[in-house]
């Protein structure tokens, strides 16, 4: 993959956070996901790669832009696969509240799981923690696996987990061991990402997610040296033929070299609101600035871009509601 691809990724990432960021607080989370999707498309036509979607927004039949299969970039450049999520986190832009993200990954062709849209089980940590968390042992295990390597009190340890009936049982683990619990409305591809780095405050995340956004946050994971392990969890029949279809056994815990091969990837993400990591966007007269991260597997390097954006030189870059 090119290196120079990285520095493309961020102008998708900002145009499609530049474009939902004018929905934020508004209630209506379709209008947002379309305006990053469209913003987020019409970059990648710019782009010089032969890219296939292989995570998206869905199938050809469900997704008039970015569906799985769909080509994407100029057609000219390196044969890659890319997996999207314009709006990680629609429901956050429609009330305004933390860490929604734009977010793209690429891998060379054939690298990415392809996951289906359903659940996954993920356990995530960063760097210090790689190699001692296990999604199959009790969450206080994995608290003192995770204390150990930080040299911290459990009760110093902070755990995110997504605020829904599905998770009590982790919650009230995590209570009685007496670790501080980050519960998060949605958005759990930053609090992954977030696991990464000391200023976030956050060290694990815990519980089931989308699929989809498992192998996101596992190429980020992977440029950050972080670990992420899933289980894929089919609600229904469907899901487990799915799932059988694509030769995954769902007891597998899925590592990171099942969810992002190969040494080489890159991940860019843009903060659509505030989060931890990210400042969401700002808009001020005719200017619109970004903050952005985009990192790569292969030489470990993680930039922080802020972008200011001038609406008036680039009318098309944001689409009004
Ligand atoms: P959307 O952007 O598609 O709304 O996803 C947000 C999200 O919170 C993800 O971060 C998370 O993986 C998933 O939804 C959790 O799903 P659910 O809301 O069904 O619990």
């Amino acid at each position: 993959m090119e290196r120079s691809l990285s520095m493309e990724l961020v102008r998708v990432t900002e145009a499609a956070a530049l474009s939902s960021a004018r929905w934020m607080g508004r209630g209506k989370k379709e209008e947002a996901d379309d305006a990053a999707t469209t913003a987020m498309r019409n970059v990648f036509d710019t782009i010089p790669m032969k890219g296939t979607v292989v995570i998206g927004e869905g199938e050809l039949d469900e997704a008039p832009m970015l569906y799985i299969g769909e080509k994407l970039g100029t057609g000219y450049g390196p044969g890659v696969d890319v997996a999207v999520d314009p709006l990680e986190g629609t429901n956050i832009v429609a009330s305004g509240s933390w860490n929604a993200l734009s977010v793209v990954a690429v891998a060379d062709h054939g690298n990415l799981l392809h996951a289906p849209d359903m659940y996954m089980e993920k356990i995530a940590v960063g760097p210090e923690v790689i190699g001692k968390i296990d999604i199959n042992a009790p969450v206080i295990d994995n608290l003192r696996a995770v204390a150990a390597a930080k040299n911290k009190d459990i009760e110093d340890v902070v755990a995110t987990v997504l605020d829904r009936p599905r998770h009590d049982h982790i919650i009230a683990q995590l209570r009685e061991a007496g670790a501080r619990i980050k519960l998060i409305g949605d958005g759990d591809v930053a609090a992954a990402i977030n696991t990464a780095f000391d200023n976030t405050g956050v060290d694990i995340l815990f519980g089931i997610g989308g699929a989809p956004e498992g192998v996101l946050s596992a190429v980020a994971l992977k440029c950050l040296g972080g670990e992420i392990q899933g289980k894929l969890k089919p609600q229904n029949n469907e899901e487990i033929e799915r799932c059988k279809k694509m030769g995954i056994d769902v007891n597998k815990v899925l590592r990171m070299e099942d969810l992002v091969r190969g040494d080489d990837a890159i991940f860019a993400a843009t903060g659509v609101t505030d989060g931890e990591l990210l400042r969401g966007v700002q808009f001020k007269g005719s200017y619109g600035s970004t903050q952005s991260v985009v990192m790569r597997a292969k030489s470990g390097t993680v930039r922080f871009v802020d972008g200011r954006h001038s609406l008036k030189k680039k009318p098309n870059l944001v689409m009004e509601p």
